[in-house]
């Protein structure tokens, strides 16, 4: 497949000022472009080619020589997730009810989700990304960081939902701060509804 670049679900300025058009324009006009670009000039006349992001993302992470090409296309499917996780006035407590079921049961309630999940960002270190994942074996919702390009497919586990900590995700908003990032995503922008979605879904069912 030829990668595209995705339209945002929302308006460059709907999420402002907990994330700014300004933001946008960087953080899906220039990085997730340019993870595009360099990605089909990796793609051109490899044997991968002709397979879906997901097959491309796990065929690559299994070879050391693609590297790059997995980097790229993982950074397109982590930035493409990325967008459909936020959502104008989104955040906040109020989950839709098989989420916040599911939060209580597997992870504590609400409020002890929100203190590890901020905890779990807040401790990748260098650039990578917090997930709510489910454990395709369990079925059990779990916190996971990747580091990088990291995604939590290649592993067993269903992303739900995630926060980009790459400084690029906040420098222009928050500055050093990501904790206030992080807390802005949860309070103010998570698309639980999203979320809940892909729980509803199941285990994400990709060819190995
Ligand atoms: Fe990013």
């Amino acid at each position: 497949m030829t990668f595209t670049l995705p339209a945002l679900p929302f308006a460059p300025d709907a999420l402002a000022p907990h994330m700014s058009a300004e933001t946008f324009e960087f953080h899906h006009g220039k990085h997730h472009k340019a993870y595009i670009d360099n990605g089909n000039k990796l793609l051109e006349g490899s044997d991968l080619a002709k397979k879906s992001l997901e097959e491309i993302v796990i065929a690559a992470a299994k070879d050391p020589a693609k590297i790059g090409l997995f980097n790229n296309a993982a950074q397109h499917w982590n930035h493409s997730f990325f967008w459909n996780c936020l959502k104008p006035k989104g955040g906040g407590a109020s989950l839709p009810g098989k989420l916040k079921t599911a939060i209580e049961k597997d992870l504590g309630g609400f409020d002890k989700f929100k203190t590890d999940f901020v905890q779990t960002c807040v401790t990748q270190f260098g650039s990578g990304w917090g997930w709510l994942v489910m454990d395709n074996a369990t079925g059990k919702l779990e916190l996971m960081k990747t580091a990088n390009a990291g995604v939590p497919f290649t592993g067993g586990k269903t992303p739900l939902l995630t926060c980009d900590v790459w400084e690029h995700a906040y420098y222009i908003d928050y500055r050093n701060a990501r904790p206030k990032f992080v807390e802005a995503f949860v309070d103010h922008m998570a698309n639980w509804e999203f979320a809940e979605s892909l729980m509803a879904k199941g285990p994400m069912k990709v060819a190995a």
